[in-house]
């Protein structure tokens, strides 16, 4: 709970809504406004600027932001009543997508910034105080936008990074290559700086973020010559940093899985075992209209190559269910590449039709009620196989990284190298630190166990 403290500087909330992205970015506007005295605030009420980083990716995420502006204009309201002002930035996705839409369905916004103007923020804050009409920036300059931020502020043991940004995959289901723009890389030097900044601060893990993390590509780092990296390079050159213990990288794409990348999974430790591989469907037929550019048979050929590289690595995955001309046989295919692969993890979702997308105007759109049932058959299964991946690891000794305290005094909480919550008792002093612990028990949502003691972490 916060308390209410006397007012001094000016605070910001921020509320993110979708991706791993999003919270990047959402770091990265707080960390914009600190610098012109804006603290971060638990709770809109005590706000002087308000900012939802938004999600368009489906409806009901595009939604959300409209019945939360709801209730920030009767904040608004009351607060010009008291003869205070609170200024409402929406950001993000929905943003970029509907621009001017939103200030004309939502006039108490004051501004729109898309994911590539959010650099912009101090200038536009200034502008809008200036002028007194609504502010709206959707420009895309991806590049610049990473120059203009200043060095991050490391916030706990785990960070993550983003290294490209946008999509040019345009899969006929998706909103995400018109709201986050053209596949961009950033450049191997910019990325190490910001790593080698992270681990100076004490960060022990990094997620490396894109929307197709594995269509990374950028010339070597200055003063070394040679072919385009790709990111298993990366991956290894990141390795090299002292204090980096662990790195994930997520969102791949399976036309970018190359050869250097599951080498990498192999053979370089600090990459850990854990790769979220969408494939979305198991029918050819549907993964051709969706424009996935792979079939089932490729998708399943790469896991298995992938895990004769790495036989002990967690595989998770997304799905759809009742995309446009799915029929039952359709559905029984996609159910049968999950019984085939095996998922440590999956998100599944409902096909949501995204205007301006290829797929809202396809024939053939299945009914609600059968997208329910199928995504109920669909979940059950993945998570009766996320259950059984969780049930093998007891037993087992896990290195785990300790990021947060839990709920109960002396209990922390962390992650195994396959991303599965474990939950200890371990004193203070060893959060932020790696030590190995013998999973015993299975909850839900976690793993419990005990620290080893220094002879079983050294058998
Ligand atoms: N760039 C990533 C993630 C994209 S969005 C990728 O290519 O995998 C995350 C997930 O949302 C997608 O993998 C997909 O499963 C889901 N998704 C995207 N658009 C959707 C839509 N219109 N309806 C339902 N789910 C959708
Ligand atoms: Fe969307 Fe497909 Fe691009 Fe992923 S690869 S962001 S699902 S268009
Ligand atoms: Fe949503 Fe945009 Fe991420 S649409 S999933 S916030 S890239």
């Amino acid at each position: 709970m916060t308390k209410s403290r006397p007012k001094q500087g000016k605070s910001v909330f921020v509320r993110t809504y979708g991706c791993q992205m999003n919270v990047y970015d959402s770091e990265r506007m707080t960390g914009l406004l600190k610098p012109l005295g804006y603290d971060v605030t638990a709770e809109p009420d005590d706000a002087d600027l308000v900012i939802l980083n938004t999600c368009h990716i489906r409806e009901k995420a595009a939604e959300k932001v409209y019945s939360e502006l709801g209730r920030l204009k009767k904040l608004k309201t009351a607060k010009h009543k008291s003869g205070s002002d609170m200024s409402i930035v929406v950001a993000g996705c929905v943003a970029q997508a509907e621009g001017a839409e939103i200030t004309a369905r939502a006039p108490q916004v004051d501004m729109v910034i898309g994911p590539q103007a959010y650099h912009r923020l101090p200038e536009l804050l200034a502008r809008a105080a200036r002028d007194s009409g609504d502010v709206l920036e959707t420009d895309f300059a991806v590049e610049e936008k990473f120059d203009r931020l200043a060095e991050r502020e490391a916030d706990g043991p785990t960070a993550f990074l983003t290294v490209q940004e946008g999509c040019d995959k345009f899969c006929t289901f998706c909103v995400v290559p018109y709201t986050r723009g053209a596949e961009v890389s950033r450049s191997v030097d910019a990325i190490t700086a910001e790593a080698r900044s992270l681990a100076r601060q004490g960060v022990r893990e990094i997620t490396l973020l894109g929307q197709n993390v594995n269509a990374w590509q950028s010339a070597p780092p200055s003063g070394e010559a040679g072919a385009p990296w790709g990111l298993g390079e990366l991956c290894r050159r990141l390795a090299t940093i002292d204090g980096l213990e662990r790195i994930r990288f997520t969102t791949s794409h399976p036309r970018d899985m190359d050869d250097g990348l599951i080498a990498a999974l192999g053979d370089e430790e600090k990459l850990m075992p854990y790769l979220h591989l969408p494939v979305q469907a198991g029918s050819d037929k549907i993964l051709k209209a969706m424009n996935r550019g792979h079939t089932a048979e490729h998708y399943m050929g790469l896991i298995k190559r992938i895990r004769d590289a790495r036989p002990d690595i967690a595989i998770s995955g997304d799905f759809i269910v009742g995309f446009p001309g799915e029929t039952d046989e359709d559905f029984e295919a996609t159910l049968g590449v999950v019984e085939e692969i095996g998922y440590a993890s999956a998100y599944s979702f409902k096909y949501s039709r995204r205007p301006g997308t290829p797929g809202s105007t396809m024939p053939k759109q299945v009914a609600e009620d059968v997208k329910d049932a199928r995504l109920a058959r669909l979940q059950a299964l993945l998570e009766s196989q996320r259950a059984e991946f969780n049930g093998a690891q007891i037993g087992k000794v896990l290195p785990v990284l300790f990021e947060k305290s839990g709920r109960y005094e002396g209990q922390l909480i962390g992650r195994s190298p396959y991303l599965q919550s474990v939950h200890v008792t371990a004193p203070q002093s060893l959060l932020g630190s790696i030590a190995t612990v013998r999973i015993e028990g299975v909850t839900p949502n976690a793993l419990a166990g005990k620290l080893t003691t220094n002879d079983e972490a050294a058998a």
